[in-house]
């Protein structure tokens, strides 16, 4: 029996700002999922949030990309999106880009990740949620764990792990995808994933069986709306263990954070932190950004969990090195490198500052 596991996550509302999913939109989303589950339509569910995104975990026999989930979701966030009104939470409605749904939450604002396969004799997956970013964040660290043998020694060590992987990248500008094979390919990999805002991991899977490894979201708002409508925070769907990277191998790559673009108007460069589910709430100057990772066992599709595995103090030191990278990047205000470079601010509201002081330029 194929299982489906489908994470489609929208932000639809916040409080006070851009921080926090309100618990009446998750005790909403959850009594839908409820219905849907004894309707049959699903195996099993799981909400969580991360920071003001809505994030909700189902499992079902049916492929991906299936219309009849996708409108699940979307109606949930109909929903929500009337429980934020009534509310009158902050940017109620943020992510909903269309009136009517029309087969298939992409291009309509939600964010999506989703994996098919048979269920291994223990199926281990860790689900990533990260607010203040974009999916291009998760290249990184997932290069690190697929194909960087000083993370993973899983490459070199696991019999089945030693053929290594390849990457699905697409470019999310010129919508077209490649595949890099590692690690044959790593270095022309690497000379794409580096411009996270525009090539992003979509899919890895094992050469020794093309077993499917993981799936992540890749939506781009901005460029599906024209104008900047917040960060597409991201999510990614990972398989662990035996043949697999291990859940350490996955974690291991957040133990130092990296920097990622989003934070405070999408328009900075920051450390991204790891932390539990209930620390994913970024205020810090609308940050720094936020990843929470989840780990679940799925058992007939059903889903036994979640262990909040960045709640261990492992990461502690983690969170208190983003804290002094905040204070460092914070100190360079309006400038670069904190600041991100003028061609991605071209997706906020920099064209209108522009067109403002368009005749007072003189030639020189
Ligand atoms: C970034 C984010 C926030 C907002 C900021 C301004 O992804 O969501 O930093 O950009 O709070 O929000 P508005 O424009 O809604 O006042
Ligand atoms: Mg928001
Ligand atoms: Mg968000």
């Amino acid at each position: 029996m194929k299982i489906t596991l489908s994470v489609i996550k929208a932000d639809i509302g916040s409080y006070v700002g851009h921080n926090l999913v309100h618990p009446e939109l998750i005790k909403l989303a959850k009594e839908e999922l409820e219905k849907a589950k004894s309707r049959k339509d699903i195996i099993d569910y799981y909400v969580f949030n991360c920071g003001d995104d809505l994030e909700l975990v189902m499992t079902h026999e049916k492929p991906v990309e299936n219309p009849k989930i996708h409108e699940l979701a979307w109606n949930i966030f109909k929903a929500c999106t009337d429980k934020a009104r009534e509310l009158k939470l902050y940017g109620a409605g943020q992510d909903m880009l269309k009136d009517t749904f029309s087969g298939n939450v992409k291009g309509m604002g939600p964010g999506v990740a989703e994996i098919s396969f048979e269920e291994r004799k223990s199926e281990p997956v860790v689900i990533f949620a990260a607010d203040k970013t974009e999916p291009g964040a998760w290249n990184y660290p997932l290069f690190k764990s697929f194909a960087d043998p000083f993370t993973d020694p899983g490459l070199v060590i696991s019999p089945e792990m030693n053929q290594g992987f390849t990457f699905e990248v697409h470019d999310v500008v010129e919508n077209k995808k490649i595949k890099f094979k590692c690690p044959e390919d790593m270095y022309d990999l690497l000379a794409f994933i580096g411009t996270p805002g525009r090539y992003v991991i979509k899919h890895i899977f094992r050469n020794s069986d093309n077993l499917i490894a993981c799936s992540t979201s890749t939506s781009r708002l901005n460029l599906i709306a024209g104008k900047y409508v917040g960060k597409d925070d991201p999510v990614a769907i990972v398989r662990s263990q035996h043949g697999l990277p291990d859940v350490g191998e996955l974690t291991e790559p957040y133990a130092c954070p990296f920097l990622v673009e989003g934070w405070n108007r999408g328009s900075h460069v920051g450390p991204f932190m790891p932390v539990s589910v209930q620390d994913s709430m970024p205020t810090r100057f609308d940050g720094p950004p936020r990843v929470v990772a989840l780990g679940f066992i799925l058992r007939n599709g059903k889903l036994v969990g979640p262990v909040d595995l960045f709640k261990d103090v492992s990461f502690d030191l983690a969170r208190q090195k983003a804290n002094e990278i905040a204070d460092y990047m914070r100190i360079h205000g309006p400038f670069q490198p904190h600041r991100l470079p003028e061609h991605d601010m071209e997706y906020t509201s920099m064209p209108k500052i522009k067109e403002k002081l368009k005749d007072r330029w003189e030639p020189v």
